[in-house]
C-alpha cells in the first residue's frame, strides 16, 4: 500500500506540488501538543514552542491556536510570532547576542521575558528600558554543568559551552540585575541541550537550580517562574526517548512546594516526526561496487546528516516497488558531505519517489541556497486537505536581492 500522510498519498502530494516537498501533519502537531499538556497536566505549565524547529507560519499559527507561547532566538523570529498571531506576553526571547535593536523591538511588542545569557547583556537590556522608560522582565540562563549525552554540537548545558551564566557566577550576576533599575526579575532558566534520550540529565540540571532559587529569596529576590529550555528526543531510528509522563513526575516532586509557573521550551518534540521529506530518483549509479541513489533533495534542504551524522529513516512510497539493495542515498550538491544517509537498505529506481522521515524540525528551518538551489515548497494536511504553506521559491526570488552593478 502505498504511503499516505493522513488521508493523501506522498504519490499525490508529489505529483500536485513537485518535489522535493516538505509534508507537515497537522493531526500529529496537534497531538505532539497534547502529550505535553496530558503529561504536565498537574504543573499547568507555559509549553513556548521552540521556534527555530519550523518557524513557518502555519506551524506557528496552529500551536497559538492550541494556546501554545514560544521561544524565540532573533526579531526575525518575533516577526514570525506576531504576523502569525502569537501571544507577544506568551512569548521568552533566549539566545546569548540578543543586539541592541532586536532588544527594542521585543521590549516594544510586550515579551513576557528575555532569558539572559551574561552580565554585558543585562546591562543592555537595562540601558534600553530605561531609554524607553519601561522595566524589561528578565530571567537568568544558568549553566547547570550537565551532560546532556547528545551530540556535542547541540550540548548546550557543560561549562565549555558558549551559553548561559556558570552556576559559581549565578548569584552574583542576580545580585548585579537586582541593583538595575530597569529590569524586573521574573525567573531562572536553563537549556542544557537537545535531542535528548536520557531523562537524568534534564531531571539533575533542574535540581541544581533549586538551591540557587531558594538562596535568591533569602537576598530578596523572590521567582516568579523556572524554565527548563527544550524537550526530549524524538525517534529517528530505534531511540528509546524519555517517558513525558516520568519527566513531569521528576520535576513535579523537585519543586515541591514552590510556588514556581513551569515553562518548557520544546521545539523537535513537537514538530520533528510532524514532516517528511519527499525527493525524487534522479538516477541509481555506481562507482565500481558502491551504489548511488542520486536524489533531488540534498544538504540545502536537510542539513542534518552531513552536519551531525544524523539518521533520517528513508523509505520507498511505494513500498516493496523493487527488490532493495544497499546504496548511499546523495543529493545533486557538489559536496562529498552532501548525502541524506549512508549503507542503507533501499528499493528505489529512477522516477521513484522516497519519503525522508522526521523532517518536521530542523530540516526546512535550516535549509539555505547553496548551489543555488530554491528552497523547497511545503504543505500542511489537514484531513484530506493540502494546503501550501510555503510557496517553491523560484530562481527570480533567489536572485532578487543581488545586484549585477560593475
Ligand atoms: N530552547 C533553547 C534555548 C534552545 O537553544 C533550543 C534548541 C530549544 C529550546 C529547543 O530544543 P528541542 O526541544 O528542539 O530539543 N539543529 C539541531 C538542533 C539544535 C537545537 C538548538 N537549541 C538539530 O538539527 O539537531
Amino acid at each position: 500500500m502505498s504511503l499516505h500522510c493522513e488521508n493523501i498519498s506522498y504519490t499525490e502530494l508529489a505529483e500536485r506540488f513537485g518535489t522535493p516537498l516538505y509534508v507537515y501533519s497537522q493531526a500529529e502537531l496537534d497531538s505532539a501538543f497534547a502529550r505535553y499538556q496530558t503529561a504536565f497536566a498537574a504543573l499547568a505549565p507555559l509549553i513556548c514552542y521552540a521556534v527555530k524547529a519550523n518557524g513557518n507560519l502555519s506551524v506557528i499559527r496552529r500551536f497559538a491556536e492550541l494556546g501554545s507561547g514560544f521561544d524565540i532566538v532573533s526579531g526575525g523570529e518575533l516577526a514570525r510570532v506576531l504576523a502569525a498571531g502569537g501571544r507577544a506576553d506568551k512569548t521568552i526571547f533566549s539566545g546569548v547576542g540578543k543586539s541592541a535593536a532586536e532588544i527594542e523591538f521585543a521590549l516594544k511588542s510586550g515579551i513576557k521575558c528575555f532569558n539572559v545569557e551574561s552580565l554585558p547583556e543585562l546591562d543592555r537590556i537595562n540601558e534600553i528600558a530605561g531609554r524607553l522608560k519601561t522595566a524589561a522582565p528578565v530571567s537568568l540562563r544558568i549553566n547547570p554543568d550537565v551532560d546532556a549525552q547528545t551530540h556535542p554540537y547541540i550540548s548546550t548545558g557543560l561549562k565549555a559551552n558558549k551559553f548561559g551564566i556558570a552556576m559559581e557566577d549565578a548569584e552574583r550576576a542576580y545580585l548585579h540585575a537586582a541593583s538595575l533599575p530597569h529590569l524586573n526579575i521574573i525567573g531562572i532558566d536553563c537549556h542544557i541541550g537537545s535531542q535528548l534520550i536520557k531523562l537524568e540529565p534534564l531531571v539533575e540540571a533542574c535540581e541544581r537550580l533549586l538551591p540557587l532559587i531558594d538562596k535568591l529569596a533569602a537576598h530578596g529576590i523572590g521567582l516568579q517562574h523556572i524554565d527548563l529550555g527544550g524537550g526530549v528526543g524524538i525517534v529517528y531510528q530505534n531511540e528509546e526517548t524519555p517517558d513525558l509522563a516520568a519527566y513531569a513526575a521528576a520535576v513535579q516532586k523537585l519543586l515541591g512546594g514552590r510556588s514556581l509557573k513551569l515553562i518548557l521550551e520544546p521545539g523537535r518534540s513537537l514538530v520533528g516526526n510532524a514532516g517528511a521529506l519527499l525527493t525524487r530518483v534522479e538516477f541509481v549509479k555506481q562507482n565500481g561496487d558502491k551504489n548511488f541513489v542520486v536524489v533531488d533533495a540534498a544538504m540545502n534542504d536537510l542539513m542534518r546528516p552531513a552536519l551531525y551524522q544524523a539518521y533520517h529513516h528513508i523509505e520507498n512510497a511505494e513500498p516493496s516497488i523493487s527488490a532493495p539493495f544497499a546504496a548511499d542515498i546523495v543529493g545533486p550538491i557538489c559536496e562529498t558531505g552532501d548525502f541524506l544517509a549512508k549503507d542503507r537498505m533501499i528499493s528505489a529506481r529512477a522516477g521513484d519517489l522516497l519519503v525522508v522521515r522526521s523532517a518536521g524540525a530542523y530540516a526546512s528551518s535550516m535549509a539555505g541556497n547553496y548551489n543555488t538551489r530554491p528552497r523547497a515548497a511545503e504543505v500542511l494536511i489537514n484531513g484530506s486537505e493540502a494546503k501550501i504553506v510555503r510557496h517553491r521559491e523560484t530562481l527570480e526570488e533567489m536572485l532578487a536581492n543581488e545586484r549585477d552593478c560593475l
